[in-house]
């Protein structure tokens, strides 16, 4: 898509009112927390909840964040719209399987995830301001999807997979690296958005990336027990109620074959009280309501109850360093996510 100087212009504003708000101002807001919380530091996320809300530069960091997130998705999808969206050919070696039948869950279609108008689901445009909006979220540190492939890169040991199944695939940049670096491997994307399936088809075909795209839930993907070596997501398991991320790590569970490996990318909490409490705060105001439960669920029953084994977070680093190989990230000023891997393996 050719943007005009003016959409352009338009995009370009409210990447920096973004930037700011994690350059500026979540900075002076931790600073001012620093200085409320140095004689009596509080303990928990619970704790520092009514510190953080008290400080000076709150609401103003509050308000800017929800409005900066739906200025950007007024902005990209005035773009696409004004554009037109329009799916071109599925073309060989990529296959599209949609499933016209499959019902969207209620949880699921209720709220505009990320505050992205109609969500990832709705129709073709949706997947195309998914596409265009994705990069911008990210505050231009993805635009080439660099922290996708830094997952493949880093926190997939590497191996003979003869099939991988990536579950909430979006519009395939998690999917098409995993075809990129294990060629030989049958790899397939599974989500519930026909849209942004369609999207990803229609771009691994033209990459010449030999990709399934499926289209299903992930807590019942309908692909045979035991069949895959490694099962993937990224940025999927906070968006889904914690009975649901249950109901998926049992799909997982049952589509590994013994052995197989479990690499998960998400957010994990960090310990530290006042991130936290942005942390969790970004969630809700980014009309993300699982993200808190999804984050506090118990990863360690929920994975020995589908059978997997050697369950742990590592920190990663989406700026390029991916997985670090153990729960601590780097000291950062700027607002940015709690990046983790949730790993684990089928037990033999
Ligand atoms: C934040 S997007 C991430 C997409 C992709 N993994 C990426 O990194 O770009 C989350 C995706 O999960 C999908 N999703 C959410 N719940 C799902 C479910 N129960 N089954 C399948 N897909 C689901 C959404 O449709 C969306 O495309």
């Amino acid at each position: 898509m050719r943007l005009s100087h003016q959409e352009r212009a338009e995009i370009d504003f409210v990447l920096t009112l973004r930037r700011r708000w994690s350059d500026v101002l979540y900075p002076a807001l931790r600073a001012q927390y620093d200085a409320r919380a140095a004689d009596a530091p509080p303990a928990t996320r619970k704790e520092a909840a009514p510190v953080v809300r008290a400080l000076p530069s709150y609401r103003w960091f509050a308000w800017m964040e929800r409005g900066a997130q739906k200025m950007l998705w007024r902005a990209v999808s005035d773009a696409v719209v004004r554009h037109g969206s329009a799916r071109g050919p599925v073309c060989a070696p990529a296959a599209l399987e949609l499933d016209p039948a499959l019902e969207l869950p209620d949880w699921y279609t209720a709220w505009d995830i990320h505050v992205q108008p109609g969500g990832v689901w709705r129709n073709d445009a949706s997947a195309d301001i998914y596409e265009l909006g994705a990069k911008l979220v990210m505050l231009g540190v993805n635009d080439d999807y660099t922290f996708h492939r830094a997952f493949v890169a880093t926190a997939v040991p590497p191996g003979a997979y003869r099939r991988i199944v990536d579950l909430g695939c979006g519009f395939g940049k998690s999917t098409w690296p995993f075809k990129k670096a294990f060629p030989s491997a049958e790899v397939i994307g599974v989500d519930l958005a026909a849209p942004c399936l369609a999207l990803a088809a229609e771009k691994a075909g033209a990459q010449g990336l030999a990709i399934r795209f499926r289209q299903a839930d992930c807590a019942a993907t309908g692909l045979e027990a035991g069949s895959a070596d490694l099962v993937t997501s990224t940025m999927l398991i906070h968006e889904m109620p914690r009975p649901h991320l249950a109901a998926t790590l049992r799909e997982a569970g049952r589509l590994l074959a013994p052995g197989g490996l479990l690499r998960f990318l998400d957010f994990t909490w960090t310990g530290d009280p006042f991130r936290d409490v942005a942390i969790a705060e970004h969630g809700a105001r980014n009309n993300e309501p699982f993200m808190a439960g999804s984050m506090g669920a118990d990863m360690e029953a929920l994975c020995r109850a589908a059978g997997l084994e050697a369950v742990r977070w590592v920190a990663f680093d989406e700026r390029g360093r991916g997985s670090l190989d153990a729960l601590a990230w780097p000291a950062r000023a700027e607002w940015h996510f709690p990046w983790a891997v949730l790993e684990a393996r089928k037990a033999a």
